[in-house]
């Protein structure tokens, strides 16, 4: 398989060693800035560079495309490439807003092309592990998620709105929005409730938010978003599940079930360290790239696809509507 590579940034690096790591013909990149694409050509022995993303989906070089870019090219890119037949994996957060996730989703079943939105958090060793373990706690009432950073924000064009649309929770809400769904099996969202606002730094976009979701399963979340924060409750993609029978936890990955005398039995995923010495290792992200082949040669709908991603960006547009508006917002979906 030949795949390509939009974008030339932090994200883009670790998607090529995964595909090295794979096996795959890394054979284009695109990217506007020369010197950048030249350099990320040469690192990973790429022997197609092109400075326009038109230039690279028709020149028929590639099969598939990562499309890693600043947020507002994440639509016009992937369409650009799935109306070629291209398969995309485009990364967090989908879209600036759920429109353009449609037009991405609708460009795709259109095609037949492949269309996976890199939510990686699902392809997460202790992730996975809570997920198993979920039938053991009950049904579940309530969860916290987390997706914050103390200390430290990004800065170029994820603080600028007009490239990234959103700040904090586009950027990490999403990771707790999505992990939380793939936990719960992906409920959809009835009702959103949300506080946004900017209190950390000199910017057009949020770098904080706290996220009300009512689930169509009954289940109510509240999620959590930050840049610059002075502490976080837990690192990006924490969840609490608060079932009727127990309670688990990812970061520190555990479960906790009450004895007959009240008494709590822990159980912690064997092997799983917390902290982790990368919470973001290399491994997830081979993994995520493995299955997007896997479903490409094996003509299977990636979960996440687009739709998740598409309710991940529902969930975004309510969440600021509802802090524009003061009231909670209710989510139709078609
Ligand atoms: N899942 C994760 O863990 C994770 C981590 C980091 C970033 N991301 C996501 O990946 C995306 C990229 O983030 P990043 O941290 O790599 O950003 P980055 O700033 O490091 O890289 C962005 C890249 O896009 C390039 N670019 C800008 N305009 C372009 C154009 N017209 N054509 C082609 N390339 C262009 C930039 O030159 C740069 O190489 C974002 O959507 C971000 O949310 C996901």
């Amino acid at each position: 398989m030949r795949i390509g590579f939009a974008g030339t940034g932090y994200i883009s690096r670790i998607h090529a060693q995964a595909a090295q790591s794979l096996g795959l013909t890394l054979n284009a990149v695109v990217n506007h800035r020369p010197e950048s694409r030249a350099d990320f050509a040469q690192q990973f022995n790429i022997p197609h560079q092109y400075d326009d993303i038109n230039a690279l989906v028709s020149a028929g070089t590639v099969d598939a495309l990562v499309v890693a870019t600043p947020n507002v090219l994440h639509a016009p890119q992937t369409i650009a490439a799935v109306q070629r037949g291209i398969h995309v994996m485009v990364e967090k957060p989908m879209a600036m807003n759920a429109l353009e996730a449609l037009a991405m989703q609708q460009a795709a079943t259109h095609s037949g092309a492949t269309l996976m939105v890199a939510h990686c958090w699902r392809f997460d060793a202790d992730i996975l592990w809570l997920k198993q373990r979920m039938p053991e706690l009950g049904p579940i009432i309530r969860t916290t998620g987390y997706g914050i950073h103390t200390h430290w924000g990004p800065s170029g064009w994820f603080t600028q709105k007009t490239l990234a649309g959103g700040g904090a929770l586009a950027d990490m809400g999403i990771h707790a929005i999505d992990t939380v769904r793939f936990l719960l099996d992906d409920p959809l969202p009835v009702s959103v409730y949300a506080k946004i606002g900017t209190h950390y730094g000199n910017y057009d976009v949020d770098d904080t938010a706290i996220l009300l979701i009512e689930w169509a399963n009954g289940t109510t979340s509240v999620v959590e978003s930050g840049w610059w924060h002075p502490h976080m409750d837990g690192p990006e993609a924490a969840t609490k599940l608060y079932g009727t029978h127990g309670f688990g936890q990812a970061f520190p990955t555990r479960i906790i079930m009450p004895n007959a005398d009240r008494s709590d039995v822990v159980t912690t995923a064997a092997g799983f360290a917390f902290p982790r010495p990368t919470h973001c290792p290399q491994s997830l992200y081979d993994t995520q790239l493995a299955y997007f082949v896997d479903c490409i040669r094996q003509g299977i709908s990636p979960i996440p696809g687009a739709a998740e991603g598409l309710v991940n960006m529902r969930i975004i547009d309510a969440a600021v509507a509802s802090a524009q508006s003061g009231q909670a917002i209710r989510i139709t979906h078609a």
